[in-house]
């Protein structure tokens, strides 16, 4: 296992550029298998969960070309049905975008269940909903989903989700793309890297409308033709870094975002006292009084993202005052990094869907454990904020979201290693 080594208290000052969304990219690649052609992907992001998930194609048998670091080529025109390797699928959550690619390109789908950060029940009854609205038989094996045609064949239909899920929303999406007749996703997720999906999908040939909405029509298409496509900005990664900065103070310039998507992180780091200057590609955040009380409560996009939980409540454990954190996605993924946080000197009171948290002068080094990939993002944060060393273990989790986290934290002024254990 690999740690990071985190000396903490230096402010960070000068630029870091934003990768491409991990959480467009894992649904985009799967994608490629629904195109007769090739297609070019630009600004896809350097992290684990992407080369896991171009194994996993490769193996499938789609021709992957990387003519650059940030650059996939994806051949699928002569793409024979072929079942993801099970031992990969089961490293990754996004690979159940490949229950809706495969069963929309070759009309039946065998994939292994996923995997993934575990900080809280994540079932895929939404996107089972919507193969079945589709017209598939949907097989739930104790570690499979198998799907094929059920007696009218699969075609277009009115899908409503119970909650705005993201993964239903794209693999439904996936699912019907080539599909005969119109599907209507209702309640369907709205976050950028759902319009990500529709456009890419759209450049190819599809004809997808609504994105972005609650309510997404998808009128079915013969096929689709390759072309070229460039991934949106990191949202959460933009966020993180915003975060770390409000937490430890300094001025930095976060390029290659799209401030729209910011907008529900900016005000709320504003409100806790930092300075935040909106370009049109990219956002200067400066901190250096001390920092605020606020009270967040995370929703779907466009609201206060989840993933940014975390990261949001290392700013508030070190703010004047006494914060309140409510979340309302996953109830659970406190547990990921309170405790680690109180063993750094935080003072977080969890009660249910809230976190109370009570500002302390300062942050302590310790020796803390990352349990998932945003939760080890929030430790880095507050390992860089803490006075003296951390320890964060177990980074895997961090490396499968956050491209050249060292290189971009070193060159803000942090002092961090990564160390194998
Ligand atoms: C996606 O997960 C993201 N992962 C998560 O990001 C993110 O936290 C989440 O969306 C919410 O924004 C990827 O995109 C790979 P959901 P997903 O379906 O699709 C419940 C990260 O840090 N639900 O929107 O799994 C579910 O339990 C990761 O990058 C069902 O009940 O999220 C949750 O309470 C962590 N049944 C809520 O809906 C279903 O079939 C939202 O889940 C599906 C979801």
């Amino acid at each position: 296992m690999a740690s990071y080594e985190i000396n903490g208290g230096n402010l960070l000052n000068g630029t870091v550029t934003i990768s491409g969304a991990k959480n467009a990219a894992v649904a985009i690649l799967p994608a490629a298998l629904l195109v007769s052609g090739k297609c070019r992907i630009e600004n896809v992001p350097d992290i684990s969960d992407v080369r896991i998930l171009l194994e996993i194609l490769e193996g499938m048998g789609v021709k992957i070309y990387k003519p650059e670091r940030h650059v996939v080529e994806l051949d699928c025109t002569d793409l024979q049905y072929t079942e993801p390797d099970p031992t990969q699928v089961t490293q990754l959550r996004a690979s159940y975008y490949l229950m809706g690619a495969q069963l929309g390109r070759f009309g039946k789908a065998h994939v292994a269940l996923p995997g993934g950060c575990n900080f809280a029940a994540r079932p895929i009854d939404q996107h089972i909903k919507g193969f079945l609205a589709l017209g598939a038989e949907v097989d739930e094996t104790d570690n499979y989903i198998a799907m094929e045609p059920g007696e009218n064949g699969l075609h277009g239909n009115r899908v409503s989700l119970d909650m705005a899920s993201v993964g239903a929303t794209m693999n439904v999406m996936l699912a019907a793309t080539l599909l005969p007749g119109q599907t209507i996703i209702e309640n369907a997720a709205k976050e950028p890297h759902i319009v990500d999906l529709a456009n890419f999908l759209n450049t190819m040939g599809a004809r997808i409308t609504g994105a972005g909405t609650d309510t997404i029509k998808i009128k079915g298409v013969n096929s689709l033709k390759g072309g070229c496509y460039a991934i949106i900005p990191d949202q959460i990664e933009a966020g993180t870094y915003m975060a770390a900065v409000t937490a430890v103070g300094g001025n930095v310039l976060v390029q290659n975002v799209i401030p729209k998507h910011m907008e529900c992180i900016t005000s709320k780091l504003e409100e806790m006292g930092a300075k935040i200057i909106n370009y049109d590609d990219s956002i200067r955040i400066i901190r250096n009084g001390r920092l605020r009380k606020a009270t967040v409560k995370t929703r779907p996009y466009p609201g206060f993202p989840t993933d940014m939980q975390a990261q949001v409540c290392v700013c508030m454990t070190i703010a004047g005052g006494v914060s309140r954190l409510t979340e309302s996605v996953y109830e659970t993924r406190f547990f990921g990094y309170c405790t680690e946080l109180e063993s750094m000197g935080a003072n977080i009171q969890i009660n249910g869907k809230t976190a109370t948290v009570s500002g302390v002068e300062r942050l302590y080094g310790a020796t803390v454990c990352a349990h998932d990939l945003r939760a080890g993002a929030a430790l880095v944060i507050a390992g860089l904020a803490a006075e003296g060393t951390t320890r964060v273990e177990d980074i895997h989790f961090v490396e499968r979201g956050y491209e050249d986290l060292i290189d971009k934290f070193t060159a803000l002024g942090a002092e961090i290693s990564r160390i194998e254990d």
